[in-house]
């Protein structure tokens, strides 16, 4: 469903929180949206600008899977579905934006937290053309001026190296940087595919639409004709500036690097335009990083031949490093095969426990006791020095750390009077009342 829409659904659920009085873009919107993390906010009254903010709209699984059109039960098949079997999009000349020259100044763009580097885009879904091959991925943008942004492009990333090719060649690379999309294009631009393979197609899937594109009126990018604000550009090939610090998921001040400086030639705004934004570290944040990595872990778990029961990515572990994986184990071998697939589908995961199918993955106490039950001395293995993620405080800056995998499942083939002793027991008798 596409944005506007889905507020007003929300609205008419009485789901939608409003705040009428003026804030400012300066810490009291990202107060309110901590604050009230976990419900949907719209402010309508913001400090110098015409236009007004909406924000934590998928912070909760239930928001996303409502906005998604789905279920807690389905939601995995969903977006294995939609990354398996993609749609198609198709470009239109019925162009829905008025065009302004840019002035980023006029957008409620907000400061989240008191020492990050400045304001921040933190809902601009970056559309990228470079000689046929278009991507479209999430990148936080720091505003330098009216018509100048600096990105994070985290290395090997589809969009880093699309930007290093048109380096490599002196060229500049065509952008579109949409603001404002549908919950299709949100979680298609957080799913990371096969180079080459472009996430629009994911998009119209999860829309059960054909996803209808503008060419861009500067470039060669084009971006939905249902995107509320875009701003038309390119990322310069010669120029870095400093990006950082900026609080990220896991809720601490990332690092300063140099980055690359992405020049803004035009702004495209439809007419009832409202601005997104994703408090960094809030729920929403974790679960738009997270939730697309569930089908791509599953995959790699199936395809080593694991019985996978379920998997979750904890809030303990910011949605991104930390999986429970229950599976319904066939051979003693299984958890650490488990743990190994796990790491292949999504390498930024800093921990991993394989529990089996009796323990629930969302219950951290029922984990908690597995771990504290089952766990034996060998059954773990650290791994140091290894690629993860750069959102690990603890990790290098460019995400060398360490890995901890904890099996944490029953051994199997006990004899049952030692099942018992290991097995929660259960009183199997039906009350009255
Ligand atoms: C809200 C949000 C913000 C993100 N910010 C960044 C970022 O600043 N830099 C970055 O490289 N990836 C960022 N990501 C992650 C990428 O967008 C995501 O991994 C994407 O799948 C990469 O796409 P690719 O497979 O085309 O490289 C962010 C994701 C989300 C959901």
């Amino acid at each position: 469903m596409q944005l506007l829409p889905f507020v007003e659904k929300l609205n008419s659920e009485n789901k939608l929180l409003h705040i009428s009085k003026e804030v400012s873009t300066d810490y009291e919107i990202a107060a309110y949206l901590k604050k009230y993390d976990g419900r949907p906010m719209i402010f309508e009254d913001v400090k110098g600008s015409q236009i007004k903010v909406v924000g934590n709209l998928m912070s909760n699984m239930d928001l996303f899977c409502e906005w998604l059109d789905t279920d807690k039960l389905a939601w995995i098949q969903t977006l294995k579905n939609a990354i398996e079997n993609p749609g198609t999009f198709k470009e239109t000349g019925n162009n829905p934006f008025m065009f302004y020259e840019p002035d980023l100044s006029a957008l409620p763009i907000l400061k989240h937290y008191p020492r990050d580097q400045g304001k921040y885009i933190t809902s601009g879904v970056v559309f990228a053309s470079r000689n046929g091959i278009r991507n479209m991925s999430f990148h936080r943008l720091a505003v330098l001026g009216k018509d100048r942004l600096v990105g994070r492009l985290v290395e090997q990333r589809d969009l880093h190296t699309l930007y290093t090719d048109a380096k490599e060649h002196g060229e500049d690379l065509d952008v579109a940087i949409a603001i404002g999309n549908s919950a299709g294009v949100l979680v298609a631009a957080a799913t990371s595919v096969e180079r080459g393979k472009y996430e629009l197609g994911i998009a119209s899937a999860l829309e059960r639409a054909t996803i209808e594109v503008v060419h861009a009126k500067t470039n060669t990018a084009h971006y939905p004709t249902d995107s509320l604000i875009v701003l038309e550009g390119k990322i310069l090939h010669d120029e870095t500036a400093k990006e950082g610090p900026f609080v990220d998921l896991t809720n601490t001040y990332d690092v300063v690097r140099e980055q690359p400086v992405f020049v803004i030639d035009k702004i495209a705004m439809q007419k009832d335009a409202v601005y997104q934004a994703i408090l960094p570290g809030g729920n929403e944040h974790k679960i738009l990083m997270g939730a697309p990595r569930t089908p791509t872990i599953y995959k790699a778990l199936v395809d080593s031949g694991i019985d996978v029961a379920d998997i979750y990515l904890t809030e303990g572990g910011s949605g991104w490093l930390d999986a429970v994986i229950a599976i319904r184990k066939k051979s003693e071998e299984d958890p650490k095969k488990a743990f190994e697939a796990a790491i292949k589908g999504h390498r930024s995961l800093k921990k991993v426990t394989v529990v089996d199918d009796d323990i629930n993955p969302r219950d951290a106490n029922d984990v908690n006791y597995a771990v504290t039950m089952y766990w034996r001395a060998g059954k773990e293995m650290v791994l140091d020095n290894v690629k993860g993620s750069s959102l690990d405080p603890m990790a290098t800056p460019d995400g060398f750390g360490s890995k901890l995998f904890i099996d944490a499942t029953r051994p199997l083939n006990v004899p049952e009077e030692k099942l018992l002793k290991m097995k929660k027991a259960s009183i199997d008798f039906k009350i009255d009342g």
